[in-house]
């Protein structure tokens, strides 16, 4: 396969360009693209103007994504009819919706190449024909049951990687596209991860954050008789990799066993994102979620205890169809109950193609709004009183290296998930040290380093 890429060694003196939009999983796809496209030879542009080919990797959790979308994507109309030559392509979890395969290629001609999630190890044979051909080539499958290996890759960053574990989702919660446009679950070998994570330990990376729409569910599809719990088990047993994240986790499929590996993994780091989606039972039996608010409360409790100290960070959703003003103030109840570290909120999108979306009862769109300021409002209470006391302790950072806003900054992250600025020599980048913090911010912690 590798052969192939390199074969295809069209690139040579060529640039590239990639535009990442959604989650941590399409941010590693793009990274996948990246490292097919240097095999091909060619180099990461500065940006869409000096690049040779232009990759839309794209989201579809949410409309206001497609939208910013499609207009950048119009944005390039201009620099296409500048450079005839210039390769767009388009790709990732909105190539997978047959009425936006359409629009592309019905509104935006100066599109070359669509092509979907299943198939993206082909993007260089893909590239290579596009470059060929006048019209829009679309090459979108509709489901692949096997995980490929072996596609080049090219990380963003030297300390920190995320490594996908468990592709697709089986759960169709009500609201949700990303099982019509990932997939069934299908879990990689433990084997295959293992090597990627002791690559990365070689090559100097200190943490790794095991990816998937749904970790817990990792291993079911493999029937080997190992679960996420013993996975993590594997991975804590790499060398030189000293932290461990995972993420996303569904509450339904919580274990015993994953709370206790947290809590018994020296690598394995304290912090557990578990998304609600609301607080009221009534709405997440109809978002399909298969707990109650009592049971999430529960498991929260019940983490807290095993695991002390451990950050809970959620996803919720407001103005989900049906909801109404007593089912939003369960939503509030919860996030004051639960005391999340931090909560990602969305207002609900509708995804035509979900059950959700058929729903006649859709909530308007200034109540949605006015819920998710009231929200925002509570949880950012919250995160700040949760930093407050972490004022005077001495954390454990890994320093990631001087801050994007301010070069003479170290930034790094506690095992809690934190982000901590503090002055250091860059030199620093990749270890890790002690810090005491002496400042708390609702986003972020301020620290001085001890020797
Ligand atoms: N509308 C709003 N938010 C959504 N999410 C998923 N689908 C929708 C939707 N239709 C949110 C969920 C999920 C996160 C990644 O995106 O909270 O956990
Ligand atoms: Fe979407 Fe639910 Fe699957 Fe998460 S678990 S990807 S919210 S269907």
């Amino acid at each position: 396969y590798m052969e192939l890429v390199r074969g295809l060694n069209q690139g040579r003196g060529r640039k590239y360009f990639i535009s990442t939009f959604g989650c941590q999983m399409n941010e590693n796809d793009s990274e996948k693209l990246a490292g097919m496209l240097k095999k091909m030879g060619y180099e990461e542009g500065r940006d869409e103007a000096v690049s040779d080919v232009i990759v839309y990797n794209t989201c579809c959790v949410r409309e206001s994504a497609e939208q910013k979308i499609y207009g950048h994507l119009g944005a390039l109309k201009k620099l296409k009819e500048e450079k005839p030559d210039l390769v767009i392509a388009f790709c990732g979890c909105m190539a997978q919706k047959a009425d936006v395969v359409e629009h592309i290629k019905n509104s935006y001609g100066h599109v070359d190449l669509v092509f979907g999630t299943f198939n993206i190890h082909r993007f260089p044979e893909l590239l290579y024909e596009a470059i060929n051909t006048r019209k829009t080539l679309v090459d979108v499958w509709d489901s692949w049951d096997q995980v490929v290996e072996g596609v080049p890759i090219e990380r963003k960053d030297g300390v920190k990687a995320w490594v996908t574990v468990i592709y697709g989702c089986n759960n169709f919660c009500s609201y949700c596209i990303v099982p019509y446009v990932r997939g069934r679950e299908r879990s990689r070998k433990p084997e295959d991860i293992l090597e990627e994570v002791r690559a990365l330990g070689r090559s100097g990376c200190k943490e790794v954050t095991l990816l998937g729409q749904n970790v817990n569910s990792y291993g079911k599809d493999l029937g080997n008789g190992l679960n996420f719990a013993g996975l993590l088990k594997m991975v804590n047993g790499v060398e030189e990799i000293e932290r461990i994240r995972f993420m996303t986790s569904h509450p339904k499929d919580l274990t015993a066993d994953l709370v206790s590996a947290i809590r018994d993994l020296n690598k394995v780091c304290e912090h557990l994102h578990l998304p609600i989606q609301a607080g009221s039972s009534r709405i997440l039996r109809k978002m399909n979620r298969r707990y109650s608010k009592e049971q999430y409360l529960d498991m929260v409790d019940m983490i807290k205890r095993e695991v002390p100290g451990i950050a809970i960070t959620t996803d919720i959703i407001v103005g989900f169809p049906g909801e109404s003003d007593e089912d939003f103030e369960e939503s509030l109840d919860v996030v004051r109950k639960a005391r999340f570290d931090m909560a990602y909120t969305f207002l609900y999108s509708k995804r035509q193609g979900t059950p959700a979306a058929r729903d006649p009862d859709q909530v308007p769109e200034d109540v949605k709004k006015e819920r998710f300021n009231r929200l925002l409002e509570e949880q950012n209470r919250i995160s700040l009183e949760i930093n407050k006391a972490l004022e005077g302790q001495r954390l454990e950072v890994l320093v990631e290296g001087p801050s994007k806003n301010n070069e003479a900054v170290l930034t790094g992250r506690t095992r809690t998930n934190k982000i901590v600025n503090f002055s250091g020599s860059r030199d620093l980048t990749g270890r890790l040290v002690r810090v005491k913090i002496t400042g708390a911010r609702t986003w972020y912690l301020e620290g001085e380093m001890e020797e």
